[in-house]
């Protein structure tokens, strides 16, 4: 078997060399995984459990150990499928990396979260662009054992194929929602803030700076506010958004959105680093730092 990690081709256009998608979904080869890649997980779990514990939400480092994750290997999916499926009725499906929008929308609406397969290079280990298993199944997996998470995921699936038919402006004030809350949220809890975004949990790096640095605004959870606000892709965010609990996420995204969606239409894109008059601010941010425009 070809173990190389990397598995998403490239192809050239006029646009210069685009991914080719594959939207299958693939056995996870676990036999091929060779002893780097068990070691490149059990390097970066260690590294992140160390980290996030204090840091991290309490449902997510219990959700890791209830489903047997650890840093010896890599997981068998069909070990977590077993746990997972009796506790929220989730199940774990491989794939060679992104997929198309609709497609993921469809699997979450079904309850089938897409994992990347492969794990980085050892050299990767500290920043990788693209989905890789580590991010998919140490950072998304482990809170779809929430039940209130696992109904929000499920939610937002059903919700991205409707605004994928909606429209192109739909679509991005929804993966805003996506990116601010599932990639990079933080979580008020009697313990202080605490990290629950897949994104920011498998980043050393941003572990500590979306909590400790003086340089990010941290703004309450507000969801139209959220649809208007630009992001960052290429370096730590500017801003991140702090939910109460996950009923207030769960309670906040239930209306229908069409209507939502219509009434922002007419409205500005917020920069990523801006702060608004009517935010919640938990902390305005100092800036330092912050690389001038890029926001998507
Ligand atoms: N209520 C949203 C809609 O009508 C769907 C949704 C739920 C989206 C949860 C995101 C998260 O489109
Ligand atoms: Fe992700």
């Amino acid at each position: 078997m070809d173990t190389s990690p990397r598995r998403v081709e490239h192809q050239q256009t006029d646009k210069g060399y685009v991914p080719v998608y594959t939207t299958a979904v693939v056995e996870q080869p676990w036999d091929g995984y060779s002893a780097d890649d068990h070691a490149t997980w059990s390097t970066l779990y260690r590294r992140q459990r160390e980290l996030l514990v204090g840091r991290a939400c309490r449902e997510f480092l219990d959700a890791q150990d209830e489903m047997g994750m650890s840093e010896h290997m890599i997981p068998r999916f069909d070990q977590l499928n077993e746990v997972l499926g009796a506790a929220t009725g989730w199940t774990l499906v491989g794939v060679e990396g992104l997929l198309p929008e609709l497609d993921f929308f469809e699997h979450l609406a079904n309850r089938r979260f897409p994992v990347t397969w492969w794990i980085r290079r050892p050299d990767q280990i500290d920043y990788i662009a693209e989905p890789d298993l580590f991010h998919d199944l140490f950072g998304h997996v482990p809170l779809l054992m929430n039940p209130v998470f696992a109904d929000y995921m499920a939610a937002y699936g059903r919700g991205g194929v409707k605004a994928h038919a909606i429209g192109p402006d739909a679509l991005q004030n929804l993966t805003r929602l996506y990116w601010y809350t599932v990639e990079f949220g933080l979580i008020d809890t009697a313990d202080g803030l605490r990290i629950y975004g897949a994104g920011i949990v498998s980043s050393k790096g941003e572990s500590l700076y979306s909590l400790e640095s003086a340089a990010p605004n941290r703004i309450g959870f507000d969801l139209e506010r959220i649809m208007r606000t630009r992001y960052r892709i290429d370096t730590f965010q500017k801003t991140y958004f702090v939910i109460d609990s996950f009923e207030q996420l769960m309670a906040a995204t239930e209306p229908d959105f069409t209507p939502i969606y219509a009434r922002l239409a007419g409205q500005a894109h917020l920069p990523a680093g801006d702060v608004q008059d009517g935010d919640r601010v938990f902390q305005r941010g100092s800036g330092e730092g912050w690389a001038d425009g890029g926001d998507v």
